[in-house]
């Protein structure tokens, strides 16, 4: 018996099969182009995801059938945020405005002001509104093409728009429903108050039901063409960090994701929990029932190393790690602040950006390469310092990401937030987590259970408490450079814009 994990990403549409012992069968994937009319705008044809959907799943089944194995569920991961549109019969009305997308400010500030100001939305969607979210996207449609929300039978996130494809069903589940800020966190319904107050119709909502929920069976054509049987149950799935988090057992407070790819993510779920009044840390439903999660955002952490190997011409990944083991912790007095792009948590700052303080004739590009590796791990304990704030200890750190393959980086980011961080035996990202959600919804049983049979430790590094103790110093200098530099950011952007 197999089942499948697919994830709707923003570069590819991955998918594998996964048998009951939670093993990785195949997996396979198809690229998914980008699509910018304009600079900060960034779209997406929901039928190129459905295409590539279809060659994906094809190939999972013929692999299926060579090996004689049935395939039961399947649950989608999806990108979150994005904004897909369909009329009454099931066409998509205009592509879909991404999660990465920031045309929409100026509606941001608008739903603000007009639900009651920043303190309002917080309390009831959990977040401010922000230019990725679904809500004021809808209501830059309603705005631009008011001919296309008319014409709008119903607005889906992006896997449930595959799940619609699968099966003619339209739902959604809390995972999604809480990135909308058209969700109350707090009733876990849709704010439909809040709806008819931005002129919303609420019958554009889909119905939400739990994200191992049965949503339906394939289709009987669907099922034909890729040979696959009508008996597929498909099977809910959630948002992509909640997911990835399912993904390698961070079910439960007081454990932790750290995703240390092009942004870096710290993911802590919580029992009940209240939103951050700041707005600093995002506030969303998990995919585990019950649970919701905080979440931190670094813009650039792998992507300030990556930046940096193209200044320096160097791609000896192997060797970069070599040469900054042998810095000292500190890497001899430089320190980093790695907002390349300004910095979403904890400052929310589009002004903010990198410095790279301390340097002198003595430093060399090992140092900086350190100093880099140690300003993105004190920009994940700025996330930790938040959510501890909250009252909850974290004492189970797990690891993923590109930049999680570092041994070093691990050891270092350990050191600097003083909980030991574990990498684990399977680490596949989202879609691992959506097949835990379709083996759940299968054969009902609870994904933490799933999560404790599946997921296994595979390395720990400890915490060498000589070596934090020196970081915490290091991390208020770096705390400091921010708020020394905060004025400095918006200053010398405001004379650029004038020079321009
Ligand atoms: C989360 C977010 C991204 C997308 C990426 O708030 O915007 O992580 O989910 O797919």
């Amino acid at each position: 018996m197999l089942i499948i994990g697919l994830d709707i990403g923003t570069t590819s549409v991955k998918g594998m099969l996964v048998n009951e012992n939670g093993e990785i069968v195949f997996q396979s994937s198809e690229k998914i182009s980008l699509i910018s009319p304009k600079p900060g705008w960034a779209e997406e044809d929901p039928m190129q995801w459905w295409n590539a959907t279809e060659k994906v799943l094809f190939k999972l089944s013929e692999f299926a059938h060579e090996k004689n194995e049935e395939i039961k569920a399947i649950a989608t991961s999806g990108q979150m945020h994005s904004l897909v549109l369909v009329d009454s019969k099931g066409n998509v009305l205009t592509n879909s405005i991404l999660w990465c997308d920031q045309r929409t400010y100026k509606e941001c500030n608008e739903i603000t002001l007009k639900l009651g100001g920043k303190k309002e939305v917080i309390s009831v969607f959990g977040n401010s509104i922000l230019p990725g979210f679904t809500a004021p996207k809808i209501l830059w449609i309603k705005r631009n093409f008011p001919d296309i929300l008319q014409k709008t039978y119903k607005f889906m996130l992006p896997k449930d728009f595959i799940n619609f494809k699968l099966t003619g069903q339209i739902f959604t589940e809390p995972s999604d429903a809480s990135g909308t800020a058209l969700y109350d966190i707090k009733k876990g319904f849709w704010a439909i108050d809040k709806v008819k107050e931005l002129g919303f119709n609420p019958g554009i909502f889909p119905e939400i039901i739990p994200s191992n929920g049965l949503v339906g069976r394939l289709k009987d054509d669907i099922a034909n063409k890729l040979g696959l049987s009508p008996d597929v149950k498909v099977i809910s799935g959630g948002a992509d960090n909640a997911c990835a988090a399912l993904g390698i057992g961070v079910v439960s407070e007081g454990q932790a994701m750290v995703s240390l790819g092009t942004s870096g993510t710290v993911f802590a779920p919580v029992q009940g929990g209240e939103p951050d009044a700041d707005g600093k840390l995002h506030f969303f439903e998990h995919v585990v029932s019950g649970e919701k999660y905080y979440m931190g955002v670094m813009l650039s952490a792998t992507h300030t190393l990556n930046w940096f190997n193209e200044i320096t011409s160097e791609k000896d990944l192997i060797k970069i790690n070599e040469c900054i083991e042998n810095i000292p912790i500190g890497a001899n007095g430089v320190v980093v602040l790695p907002y390349l792009n300004g910095e979403r948590t904890p400052h929310n700052d589009p002004y903010a950006r990198a410095v790279f303080f301390g340097m002198s004739s003595s430093h060399n590009k090992w140092d900086i390469y350190r100093a880099i590796f140690e300003g993105v791990a004190y920009g994940i304990k700025d996330s930790f310092n938040l959510i501890e704030k909250f009252g909850i200890e974290i004492n189970d750190v797990r690891i993923t990401g590109g930049g999680s393959k570092s041994k070093i980086w691990r050891q270092i980011l350990a050191n600097v937030i003083g909980v030991n961080v574990k990498t684990m035996m399977t680490n596949e990202g989202a879609a691992y987590g959506a097949a835990m959600l379709a083996y759940s919804g299968l054969n009902n049983i609870l994904v933490e259970q799933i999560a404790e049979k599946w997921i296994k430790t595979n390395e720990i590094m400890n915490v060498n408490n000589l070596h934090a103790m020196v970081y915490n110093k290091y991390w208020k200098i770096y705390q400091k450079l921010y708020k020394k530099n905060r004025e400095l950011f918006i200053e010398i952007n405001k004379i650029m814009e004038e020079e321009n």
